[in-house]
């Protein structure tokens, strides 16, 4: 993969088409593939798609039983906190990617890590809960294994979003390299868009 992916948006930033393309460059058939923001679970029908074992977790319960109907196995979706990842038996990840909940870095009491249903949010607490999870992520990472996600710089505040989840992944994972996303219609809210790729 080239350091630029051109893709279509279609209204959406964590695409089909993009989680394909890392799972073509970095997995094969049987690889255990997990999101642990599973959202609506395109990483996950993806992976099943492409004859990967997805796994993911997510915190919704509605947005959990949405994903399950998509699935052909669906017991690949836990519905848990994915910050209490230690409390949960994972088998060997070969490859992790996702797009994690957004926080801007100021005026944002709704805590992106309780799907904003608490006003307990703090930017720098978010950062240091996202390095938190990919502690345990490295944990469980196969040998070999490979850890991208998605984020992008936000306009609001200027926030360098992908920057600072970069660097407080980078204190618990090595960072490998940056994919920027060519978008055919970048949205307005943010001034660029990356796939920060990490190794054990
Ligand atoms: C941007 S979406 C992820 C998109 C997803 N990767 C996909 O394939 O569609 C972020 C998701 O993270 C979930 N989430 C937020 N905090 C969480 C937590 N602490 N544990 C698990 N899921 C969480 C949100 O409910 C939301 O669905």
């Amino acid at each position: 993969m080239k350091g630029v992916l051109s893709l279509r948006a279609g209204g959406d930033t964590f695409t089909p088409e993009l989680v394909e393309a890392f799972l073509d460059e970095y997995t094969k058939p049987g690889d255990v593939v997990f999101d642990p923001f599973a959202g609506f679970g395109t990483t996950l029908v993806v992976a099943e798609r492409m004859g990967r074992r997805p796994l993911g977790i997510e915190i919704m319960a509605e947005r959990v039983e949405v994903v399950r109907a998509k699935l052909e196995d669906p017991s690949a979706i836990l519905c848990a906190d994915t910050r209490n990842l230690d409390r949960l038996d994972l088998p060997p990840i070969d490859f992790s990617i996702t797009s994690p909940p957004y926080m801007s870095r100021e005026d944002h009491p709704q805590n992106p890590l309780t799907g904003y249903q608490t006003l307990d949010g703090d930017y720098q607490t978010h950062l240091d809960e996202l390095a938190a999870i990919y502690r345990r992520v490295a944990t469980c990472l196969a040998p070999g294994g490979t850890v991208v996600i998605n984020a992008a710089n936000l306009r609001l505040h200027s926030t360098r979003l992908a920057w600072d989840i970069g660097q407080a992944v980078s204190t618990v994972l090595t960072y490998e390299r940056e994919v920027v996303i060519d978008w055919d219609e970048p949205p307005t809210w943010l001034t660029n868009d990356y796939c920060l790729v990490f190794s054990s």
